[in-house]
């Protein structure tokens, strides 16, 4: 009996060794990433695929949030079947997935029913009301992209949750700040011209004719992001007037809500997937051209003002496949913690056929005699900005 109690405890005893020993070598081999590696297949720590495209990402408590569209395999999984997907890490190498923070519904008659399409997630926090505000591009189920509306959600806590509050056509029946008054005195149709590229219809953009026509119900908005700036106000940043004109709106001071100053930014210019940040109290804008989900030559601007004027410093990337911004598209510019004057460009490599497959570009950006500059690298991490 005795004998028999001694081999069950040592069969015990190694049991529990043989699983402690498998636990320990499987922390060990984990792979655990130092370094951004632009284009290759980033794995969470979960060993899957980092789902989180057209993201942007908010610090809060010493911790990054990473929050992007969920995207599956196959055409249809460019539209919104999951959500918003959300990702946590303290050093921006190694995240751990924390599932979806904003999920579509079954319901038909909602807004954010499963396959409308959910675009470009970005959260700030509100000092004020101490609560998480999600805004995206938001294209409502079997309208292609005619919708152009901003969605909003709040959250209490970081990673969600998010319940869904409302979406608008912004600034409806309200001039932009940089509109002239000669220009409202005319009516769309007496400026708006029926052929496209002309001299006269690149005229009648920069004089509003958008604006306008959109004046009454709202203006579009698609590609965007959300800039808070040091004093604690928010901007709305996006690509409207049939992607022709960025817009440049203030949110209300609980960020739900559109105030009425707004301006209009490179009229004609053609901009989408606007990136912001702000660097000895100049603003710095990154955008791309519009073709699509495939990859052009991105643009950037500066201004002393969020309200203008914007100035068009052109090209910032430099070297191979500058012009196809390394086949990529901006979506957030990230300010590194604790690093001055360090700044991470966000990209997509988007793959619209296999949308899951998509890649993400992280380049260090570099003001250089007052423009920003990105420059191709292989491998790369935060120590480039201690140089
Ligand atoms: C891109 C845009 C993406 C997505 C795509 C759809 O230009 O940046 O966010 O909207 O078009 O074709």
């Amino acid at each position: 009996m005795k004998k028999q109690t001694s081999i069950r405890l040592l069969l015990y005893t190694l049991c529990v060794c043989i699983l402690f020993v498998n636990c320990n070598t499987k922390k060990e081999t984990k792979k655990v990433n130092a370094s951004f590696i632009s284009g290759e297949k980033w794995m969470d720590t979960d060993s899957l695929h980092i789902n989180a495209h057209g993201g942007g990402i908010m610090f809060y408590n010493n911790t990054y949030y990473w929050f992007g569209e969920h995207k599956v395999s196959g055409r249809e999984g460019n539209t919104a079947l999951f959500g918003v997907r959300c990702y946590s890490s303290t050093d921006l190498y190694n995240w751990k997935n924390e599932g979806i923070a904003l999920k579509v519904v079954e319901d038909s008659i909602s807004e954010i029913t499963k396959g409308c399409v959910i675009e470009r997630p970005k959260v700030v926090f509100n000092e004020k009301t101490k609560k998480f505000v999600m805004w995206f591009h938001l294209e409502l189920k079997g309208q292609g992209y005619n919708a152009a509306r901003t969605g909003v959600a709040i959250s209490d806590s970081p990673t969600g949750p998010f319940e869904y509050l409302k979406s608008y056509r912004p600034n409806v029946g309200v001039w932009p700040m940089n509109f002239k008054e000669e220009w409202k005195k005319t009516s769309e149709k007496d400026t708006i011209s029926n052929k496209w590229w002309t001299k006269e219809w690149y005229k009648s953009v920069e004089e509003g004719a958008f604006v306008k026509r959109d004046f009454e119900k709202g203006q579009m908005a698609r590609d965007m992001t959300i800039f808070v700036d040091d004093d604690g106000k928010a901007y709305h940043i996006h690509a409207s007037e049939e992607n022709l004109t960025l817009h440049i709106s203030e949110l209300t001071d609980d960020y739900l809500d559109f105030t009425d100053k707004w301006i209009t930014v490179a009229p004609a210019g053609h901009n989408e997937a606007p990136a912001i940040f702000k660097q000895d109290s100049v603003y710095y804008m990154i955008t791309s051209g519009c073709t699509g989900w495939d990859p052009n030559a991105a643009r950037s601007f500066k201004s002393s003002s969020i309200w203008g004027p914007w100035e068009s410093l052109g090209n910032p990337c430099i070297g191979k496949d500058a012009d196809l911004t390394f086949n990529s598209q901006s979506t957030y510019i990230l300010p590194v913690q604790g690093k001055k004057d360090a700044f991470i460009f966000m990209a997509d490599r988007w793959k619209p056929k296999n949308p899951i497959d998509g890649r993400y570009i992280w380049l260090p950006i570099k003001v250089i005699d007052g423009k920003p500059i990105l420059k191709w690298h292989d491998k790369w991490d935060l120590t480039f900005f201690d140089k």
